[in-house]
């Protein structure tokens, strides 16, 4: 029996090139923004292997072949960021240079926002501290 093609978010994006252009616009832009210069801070010096390990990371998440779990276990990405002050400034920061990546590498619109909701739910679920201008804690969410 022949098998169909499948529709994944990852094959809709180009497969492999298509998730490459995006992690290296992402961490070209972390680079380069001076808007996100505390979050490009916590980072090393060299983005490279952030750089591939999201890239392995996406290529899973986004129903193509699961590299980072074959490489290095299950992501448990919120306990690998536990290290991390991540509080809403830091998420936002993060989004800032998501949203120009999809933007600038994701020709579709609604594969664009609904790639951008998704991940907004996975960069929330990685707040471990709470913001200063929120001291009440890290779960309370603005009404
Ligand atoms: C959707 C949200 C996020 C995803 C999918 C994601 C993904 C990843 C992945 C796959 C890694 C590699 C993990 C490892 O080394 O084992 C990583 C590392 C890292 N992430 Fe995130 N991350 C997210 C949000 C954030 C946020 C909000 C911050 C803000 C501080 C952050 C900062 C870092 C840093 C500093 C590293 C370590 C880089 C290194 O040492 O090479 N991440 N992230």
């Amino acid at each position: 029996m022949t098998r169909l093609p499948v529709r994944t978010p990852y094959s809709l994006l180009g497969g492999e090139d298509g998730v490459r252009r995006i992690t290296r616009r992402f961490y070209a832009l972390m680079d380069e923004l001076p808007s996100v210069r505390p979050l490009r801070e916590v980072h090393p010096d060299d983005l490279s292997d952030a750089e591939q390990k999201l890239f392995e990371f996406l290529s899973g998440w986004l129903g193509g072949p699961q590299l980072f779990m074959e490489r290095h276990g299950h992501p448990r990405l919120r306990m690998r960021h536990m290290r991390l002050p991540i509080d809403e400034s830091m998420r936002d920061q993060w989004m800032h240079c998501m949203r120009h990546a999809l933007d600038s590498e994701v020709s579709d619109p609604e594969l664009r926002e609904q790639l951008y909701e998704a991940l907004w739910n996975v960069a929330d679920h990685m707040r471990n501290r709470a913001s200063a201008h929120h001291p009440q804690g890290e779960y309370a969410h603005p009404a």
